[in-house]
């Protein structure tokens, strides 16, 4: 098993699960790391929110050991805030600090916050260095491929962050303007991973085995992040780790998909507190009806998901969906 190192972290070379805003929480991140992703990020927290004591932000902060390695992701477009966030960020003691260069949502960019800062080099590399100089902790950045199709710059751009101080950088192969259309851009990776020495972290469109191996092999990167594919899919991360294993994977059952349906809700229950099952049923709806997907009566499935209140409900829709996926079989 080869592993790679961001600064002093060491790091499995499998893959890891990338930071997702209202997905990819405390229990996601906890199932993902069970499930082989080798390293987790946060969702992403606002600077300023941190400095004026938003306490929902502060909760994002909190690192649990089922969850390491784990960075805190930070976004801001100001380098005393983000320098003062960053000090608060390790209180939590993050294992690494990322900072969002990404993020291609109006509210952040707006702010000339997230990929905004792909236009602006030099207020971007004196935030890398403000965050550096007060964590204990290595400094990484997410960035994307560019902010539109005039400005691909993240060769040039990595580059610079690298000589501020990054520890690593991780890419998305697309533009602030695509969002999330179209097709990842590998090459802008590989050429990344030419202008920097620091790790390079490959992501966009992952969503195989078989394409986290093409993305390790056509970008040279050091290590691959998924993201969507991961919904309802911890099994990606089981699949990933066990090839890298030499162990032996065979596909989920339905069966076995509907227990790690049933154990992330649990998850997130534990995570809230059974008084507040009714808000983590809510939380819970999405993710549970991403289980199915691809199988006899997904939609139907998905479509009942969204009426889930308790987790006893979730029971009852999981018996009534096995009985129908063996009288499909019959
Ligand atoms: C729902 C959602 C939320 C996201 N939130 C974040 C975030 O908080 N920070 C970040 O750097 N990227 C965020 N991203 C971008 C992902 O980390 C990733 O770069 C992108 O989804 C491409 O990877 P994929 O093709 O494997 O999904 C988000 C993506 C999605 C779909």
């Amino acid at each position: 098993m080869e592993y790679l190192k961001i600064g002093n972290v060491k790091i499995k070379k499998t893959a890891a699960l990338a930071p997702m805003a209202s997905v990819a929480d405390r229990s996601y991140r906890i199932l993902c790391r069970e499930y082989g992703a080798c390293y987790t990020v946060s969702e992403l927290i606002s600077a300023k929110g941190l400095c004026y004591n938003d306490k929902k932000t502060a909760e994002l902060c909190t690192v649990t050991n089922g969850e390491r390695p784990m960075a805190l992701q930070i976004f801001g477009d100001d380098p005393e805030f983000m320098k003062k966030a960053a000090e608060i960020c390790m209180k939590y003691e993050p294992d690494i600090i990322d900072i969002n260069m990404g993020c291609p949502v109006p509210k952040v960019v707006n702010n000339n916050s997230g990929s905004a800062l792909m236009k602006d080099t030099a207020r971007a590399a004196e935030i890398v260095k403000a965050v550096k100089s007060v964590s204990g902790v290595p400094v990484t950045v997410k960035i994307r491929k560019g902010w539109d199709k005039a400005l691909v710059n993240a060769a040039e751009f990595a580059k610079a962050m690298e000589q501020a101080g990054a520890d690593a950088i991780a890419v998305h192969g697309r533009t602030k303007d695509q969002m999330y259309s179209g097709k990842a851009d590998w090459d802008i990776i590989k050429q990344v991973r030419e202008s920097v020495s620091v790790p390079v972290i490959g992501n966009g469109d992952i969503d195989s085995l078989e394409s986290c191996l093409a993305m390790y092999e056509q970008t040279g990167c050091d290590l691959v992040m998924i993201g969507r594919a991961t919904y309802g899919n911890p099994f990606i991360f089981r699949e990933i780790d066990s090839y890298f294993e030499n162990l032996p994977y065979s596909p989920p059952s339905v069966e076995e998909r509907m227990e790690v349906m049933l154990y992330h809700i649990r998850l997130i229950l534990s995570q809230l507190g059974k008084e507040n099952e009714e808000k983590a049923m809510k939380e819970a709806r999405k993710h549970a009806s991403w289980y199915m997907k691809g199988l006899y009566g997904a939609a139907g499935f998905r479509a009942k998901c969204y009426g889930l209140s308790t987790y006893d409900d979730a029971l009852r829709l999981a018996e009534e969906f096995l009985e129908l996926q063996k009288r499909q079989s019959l």
